[in-house]
C-alpha cells in the first residue's frame, strides 16, 4: 500500500468508486452527473496545489483504491475531511492510513488549524468507527435538518508537535 498525492491521472478510476452503489449509500450527494464529479475533482485538486487543501491516494500494485481530501476553511482556523476506500479493499487498514495522512498533511499547510469536521451518514459502522479510532466526537446536539448525516469533530492540538497529533480533549 503507497499513500500518494493525488494527480489528474486518478480522475477515471475515482469516477468509477463514485458510480458504484455499494459505495455511494453512504455518501451525501444527489444524482450528480459525471461533469460534476469532474468539477470537484478539479476544484480539490487546485486546493491541493494552493497549499489550501490535502489530496491523497493509496495505490495497491499500482492501482488506486482510496482517496482522502482535507479541504482548510478560508480562515485556516477549521478543515473538513472526506475520504473513501474501494468496497473490495476495504477493512484492511487503509482508510485509517489515508486519514492518518491527511490529518497530519493538514496540520503542515494549516499551521492555526483547531478542529477538522466530518459528515456519516448515522448507520456508517465503518466510517465511525474509523472516526472515533482517530478521536473524533459526533456533534451533541445533531442538526435534524441534517438527519440521517451526523457532524463529527476532531479538535487539533496544534502544541503537540511532532505530527500535530490530533487528541480527544474531552468536553470541547
Ligand atoms: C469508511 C471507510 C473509508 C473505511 O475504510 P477502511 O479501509 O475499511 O477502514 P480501515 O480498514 O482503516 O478500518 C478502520 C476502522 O474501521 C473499522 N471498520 C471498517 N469498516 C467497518 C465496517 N463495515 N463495520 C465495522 N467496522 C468497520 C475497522 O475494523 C477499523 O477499526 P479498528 O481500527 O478499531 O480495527 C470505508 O468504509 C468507505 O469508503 N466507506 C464508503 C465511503 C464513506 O463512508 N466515506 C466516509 C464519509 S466521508
Amino acid at each position: 500500500m503507497k499513500v500518494r498525492a493525488a494527480k489528474q491521472g486518478d480522475l477515471g478510476w475515482l469516477l468509477v468508486l463514485h458510480s458504484g452503489g455499494a459505495f455511494n449509500r453512504w455518501i451525501m450527494r444527489g444524482p450528480e452527473d459525471l461533469q460534476s464529479l469532474a468539477d470537484e475533482f478539479s476544484f480539490k485538486l487546485a486546493a491541493q496545489r494552493k497549499r489550501q487543501g490535502v489530496f491523497v491516494v493509496v495505490d495497491v500494485n499500482g492501482i488506486g483504491r482510496g482517496y482522502g481530501v482535507l479541504l482548510l476553511s478560508l480562515t485556516g482556523d477549521s478543515a473538513h475531511v472526506e475520504f473513501g476506500v474501494d468496497p473490495r479493499y476495504q477493512r484492511k487498514g487503509i482508510g485509517g492510513a489515508l486519514l492518518d495522512e491527511i490529518l497530519r498533511a493538514g496540520c503542515r499547510i494549516g499551521p492555526k488549524l483547531k478542529r477538522v469536521k466530518a459528515v456519516c451518514h448515522q448507520d456508517n459502522e465503518g466510517c465511525i468507527r474509523l472516526l472515533r479510532s482517530r478521536g473524533f466526537m459526533s456533534s451533541a446536539a445533531p442538526d435534524i435538518a441534517a438527519l440521517p448525516y451526523l457532524s463529527w469533530h476532531l479538535i487539533v492540538d496544534a502544541g503537540e508537535i511532532p505530527a500535530c497529533s490530533p487528541r480527544f480533549i474531552n468536553g470541547a
